[in-house]
């Protein structure tokens, strides 16, 4: 068994780090090394994270349901996106950092979706941007690249189609099904994304997916065949109650913590234990009579 590292040198792994970038995403992928990422919406998360050394952040549209209460990840709209994307900007100092475009801001048009994808970069301090799709993104996604936009694409279970695909379950199960995600694959590599998420897919057809590409994937509930790994960080923190997808770890439960400290905070309030003495600011008691001799 290997020995831990000092917990000063993995908790301020940001501070010697270089910035990640699109390139490093690539040599990563080259040497065989694992990529990582991991959601936030939020400035503190994103400094934990940031200083963890987490290589690369989505502030994702998973954002609607995780911190919003939405059912699910429609109606988000690019102003919440944005606001949250500038939040985990000014919180991460060198991971790379991915705005996901919301639901029907790069559907409508190749134009709506270049200009909406340059918001990410101009007004959110993203460095690249995700969408979901995969033969029908192709033309967005050439066009928000050749205006300097790194993309990274997303297949398999598409949150933002679960009308169209009947709700959040396993794609590509079928001989058929499983070609045409290699075919998507194929041309959202051709099409110049450096990076896609495989979500829900089986093991092995994400494995043979991630071989077939000179770009990283990056799986989320596709097994440990992908060049890198995403979850959920409200999921990864036990921080959502509603459900826990079965692919997901969770390392701790701060939904139950928070719960706790709330009623901790309010029974001593209601007990009077708080505040306490080192929790109050005195007047001098010179002050003080002089105040009781002006007001009588
Ligand atoms: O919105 C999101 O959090 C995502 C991840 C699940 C990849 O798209």
């Amino acid at each position: 068994m290997s020995t831990p590292a000092p917990a000063s040198t993995s908790i301020s792994a940001s501070a010697t780090r270089k910035k990640v970038t699109t390139l490093t995403y690539r040599q990563k992928k080259e040497r065989g090394e694992i990529i990582t990422m991991l959601t936030a919406y939020d400035y503190p998360t994103a400094l934990a994270m940031d200083k963890a050394g987490v290589d690369s952040i989505l502030v994702g549209d998973s954002l609607a349901m995780v911190v919003l209460g939405y059912e699910n990840t429609l109606p988000v709209t690019m102003e919440e996106m944005l606001h949250h994307c500038r939040a985990v900007a000014r919180g991460a100092r060198t991971a790379l950092l991915i705005g996901d475009m919301p639901f029907m801001s790069y559907q409508v048009s190749v134009e709506e979706a270049t200009r909406n994808a340059g918001r990410f970069l101009q007004q959110g301090g993203m460095d690249a941007v995700k969408l979901e799709g995969g033969r029908e993104r192709v033309d967005a996604i050439r066009s928000i690249i050749s205006a300097g936009i790194p993309v990274m694409g997303h297949i398999g279970l598409t949150p933002q189609s679960i009308n169209q695909l009947g709700g959040f379950r396993t794609q590509g199960k079928t001989a058929a099904a499983a070609k045409r995600l290699v075919e998507d694959a194929l041309l959202l590599e051709e099409a110049g994304c450096f990076s896609i998420v495989l979500e829900s897919v089986p093991a092995r057809l994400a494995e043979l997916i991630s071989k077939r590409l000179s770009i990283p994937t990056i799986g989320i509930g596709a097994g440990a065949g992908c060049d890198g790994q995403v979850l959920v960080t409200h999921d990864v923190l036990g921080l959502f109650d509603r459900f826990t997808p079965k692919f997901v770890k969770k390392y701790a439960d701060f939904h139950g913590a928070m719960q706790k400290v709330f009623a901790d905070y309010i029974e001593d309030v209601e007990t009077k234990r708080f505040p306490a003495k080192e929790h109050t600011v005195e007047m001098d008691d010179k002050e003080w009579e002089a105040l009781l001799k002006e007001i009588g």
